[in-house]
């Protein structure tokens, strides 16, 4: 396995690939990998095929972080992460650094970035501003790096799959891309970096975005069922928790976002909530 640091060898490789014919699939990661990031990598392997070449990004992106987030205690353990790469059978591990990201070393260098409009202001952009912006910013940068035909993400940032999907329609990214399912804790809490972050209690008390998701399943199973009124139902769930404050919960269609009055099966949930200081996300179609 290589590992490569520096933005201009990533791009002549990348070059030198694409002459080849060699097929590269990329799976972009903030490191700090788990078994959801494994899953990754392993449909990525299956993409790539005997002869193709899995590259993994591992960088944590300033840009993609508020100025009150936790950028800067965000998880790192590029050691461990190498180690579970290799396992996995990737090819490649692409680990830049800011400086070279985002040169001079801060965001007063850098002036163009990538904006889905529309679809960055809502749910998740309603809360975090001008996170989506770093998102689609990072991810033309790694996909003009490496050059990938196929890049795989997950379901479990729902929203962010589906921008991504739109910033490579809409500017003609030639990348495939692939979302793959949540994987999950067995108590159904969703695989996340920032899970390391709750105490032995919140832990507990976090599996309430899978209950409410399982809740609202259940409510659908025989009929439509108004939003509003199942917001009250989640709101009333997550309030149960003592250390648990629900940030949202959106009911829409899940390719555009939209959102919807009546809840029906099929229709996609999507809700943050806070444990304690930590900001968990959860989706799944109903
Ligand atoms: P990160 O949070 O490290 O996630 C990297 C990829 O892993 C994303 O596509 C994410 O959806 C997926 N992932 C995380 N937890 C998962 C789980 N439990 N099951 C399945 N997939 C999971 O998302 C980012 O990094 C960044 O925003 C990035 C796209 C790399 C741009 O900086």
């Amino acid at each position: 396995m290589r590992v490569i640091a520096d933005i201009h060898k990533m791009q002549s490789q990348a070059g030198r690939w694409l002459r080849q014919g060699i097929r590269v699939v990329l799976v972009p990661t903030m490191g700090c990998l788990h078994a959801g990031h494994l899953s990754l990598i392993q449909r990525a392997r299956r993409e790539a095929g005997r002869k193709g070449v899995v590259v993994v990004s591992i960088y944590v992106n300033p840009t993609q972080f508020g100025p009150k987030e936790d950028f800067d205690r965000y998880p790192r353990d590029l050691k461990a992460d190498l180690a579970l790469c290799r396992k996995a059978g990737v090819s490649t591990v692409f680990a830049p650094t800011d400086q070279a990201m985002y040169p001079g070393g801060s965001k007063e260098r850098f002036d163009t970035y990538v904006v889905a409009a529309h679809l960055s202001q809502i749910m998740e952009g309603h809360s975090r501003p001008t996170h989506f912006q770093g998102v689609t910013t990072v991810v033309a940068k790694l996909f003009n790096l490496v050059r990938p035909v196929v890049a795989v993400f997950g379901a479990k940032d729902w929203q962010q799959a589906v921008i991504l999907k739109r910033m490579v329609a809409d500017l003609n990214f030639p990348v495939q891309m692939i979302i793959s399912p949540i994987v999950r804790e067995p108590d159904g809490l969703a695989l996340s970096s920032r899970n390391r972050y709750l105490s032995p209690g919140q832990r507990g008390q976090a599996t309430v975005l899978w209950r409410s998701l399982q809740h609202a399943r259940k409510r659908v199973r025989h009929g439509g069922v108004g939003a509003a009124r199942l917001r009250s139902e989640v709101g009333q769930l997550v309030h149960e928790q003592p250390d648990a404050r629900l940030d949202y919960v959106e009911f829409f269609d899940g390719e555009t976002l939209v959102p919807v009055k009546t809840v029906h099966r099929g229709t996609h949930m999507a809700l943050a909530a806070f444990v304690g200081r930590t900001r968990l996300i959860d989706n799944g179609r109903l």
